[in-house]
């Protein structure tokens, strides 16, 4: 694949930043969107524009069509055996929190169990917070190792007859370690726990198969993915969705609405409640179609590429640190440096056009583990390159030098 001809898909590297070109390596918080996704977005404003699900004149159709025709391409994407499993919302977190409050509501009780690890951001974990308050239940998390690994043994010695949902990490957001999802997903099959996976890193990297990977749950941020910002997927098992009570209520959700009753419309649209993002999901359709016109094959291998020369890179660097060591890692490399703080990192690597993340990156209790409030963290999309990287590695340098280190 030629990589340039990649980048010069999207716009926003034509951008000087501080007078230099854009080295943007924050894609594992939100990735830039290529001319395709963007011209959908405003071709979809210009040309087709209307409510979906609704009025019956023609805009109407037509929206509603490009609407529904976008979640049969996901569906596809996703080899997800039903297009009814496939629901919009307004992000991972809005995912996440449908499936802790709808099952939580219809199958949990006191005393429950949800095993999490210490490599979920807060977002797979603050929704089953509020579901342990509200109905007593129990959160455990299973450990990592000293590499910052999700072992199945630690899950497996976490499980008891109370245990409801199992909900983890496809790929964490600051080690890069890729979970061993066929494993864990078998050992919960064997005692017939759900399973959901936060797919916020996973889905932009490797190839998903719902049937093949035959999680419950698999949660998707479309804005991660070269997609429109504000929307989300959830994919869910038609057996579960089938079961599930709404999560909101609204126009567009229901059957048939009277004084005393309500009767709701049959998933997906029973958990689509009012006004729903329309040009979001007509363009992630768009987003769909890049991704699948490079491939993942092309994609990982050329990510992993850039990746393993960036280690390489920064592990010559005796005053970088990196976190987490894990065998099967992709795409996201967090460190700090001695002596200077991540957010000064952050700001230097800046004037420099870089573009990296500096904070706890939603994960407070992996950082508490060990033992740092922030790190510094670069994360690769696909228009990343190799020059990237020896601009990252020569404006840490620099950094080193404005602190005498
Ligand atoms: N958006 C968050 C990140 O940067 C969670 O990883």
């Amino acid at each position: 694949m030629n990589i340039k001809s990649v980048k010069s898909q999207f716009p926003i590297f034509k951008k000087k930043i501080n007078g230099n070109s854009l080295v943007y390596l924050d894609s594992a918080n939100s990735s830039q969107k290529p001319k395709a996704v963007i011209n959908r977005l405003s071709h979809f404003y210009e040309n087709e524009f209307s409510n979906v699900g609704r009025s019956v004149h023609s805009l109407a159709v037509t929206a509603t069509n490009r609407f529904e025709e976008s979640r049969d391409i996901i569906k596809n994407f996703l080899n997800a055996k039903h297009r009814e499993e496939i629901i919009f919302t307004k992000g991972a977190t809005e995912s996440i929190n449908l499936v802790a409050s709808s099952y939580g509501d219809k199958f949990m009780k006191e005393g429950d169990e949800i095993i999490l690890t210490e490599l979920e951001h807060h977002s797979n974990y603050v929704p089953w917070h509020y579901l342990r308050d509200k109905k007593k239940a129990v959160i455990k998390f299973a450990r990592l190792n000293e590499n910052l690994e999700i072992k199945t043994d630690e899950i497996k010695k976490l499980i008891t007859n109370k245990t409801k949902m199992i909900a983890l990490t496809h790929i964490s957001n600051v080690t890069g370690g890729i979970s061993p999802l066929e494993e864990i997903i078998d050992l919960a099959n064997s005692k017939k726990i759900p399973v959901l996976i936060d797919g916020t890193q996973g889905a932009p990297h490797l190839k998903l198969d719902m049937q093949k990977i035959g999680c419950d749950f698999y949660v998707i941020s479309c804005h991660k993915m070269y997609g429109p910002n504000g929307l989300g997927i959830l994919y869910g098992k038609k057996k579960w969705l089938d079961l599930l009570p709404p999560y909101q209520g609204g126009g567009g959700m229901i059957d048939e609405v009277k004084k005393e009753t309500i009767t709701f419309a049959e998933t997906p649209t029973k958990f689509e409640a009012g006004t729903m993002q329309t040009a979001e999901v007509v363009a992630m359709g768009e987003a769909v179609k890049f991704i699948e016109s490079i491939g993942f094959k092309t994609i990982l291998d050329h990510e992993n590429q850039v990746l393993n020369y960036a280690l390489e890179k920064l592990k010559k660097n005796n005053s970088i640190k990196l976190i987490g060591n894990p065998e099967k890692k992709a795409s996201v490399l967090s460190f700090t440096i001695k002596g200077i703080h991540p957010h000064d990192i952050a700001t230097i690597l800046d004037e420099d056009g870089v573009a990296i993340r500096a904070g706890h990156h939603c994960c407070q209790i992996l950082h508490e583990k060990i033992g740092v409030s922030a790190t510094a963290r670069a994360s690769l999309g696909i228009y990343n390159d190799k020059d990237d990287i020896d601009v990252l590695d020569s404006s840490i340098k620099k950094c080193r030098k404005v602190f005498n280190i």
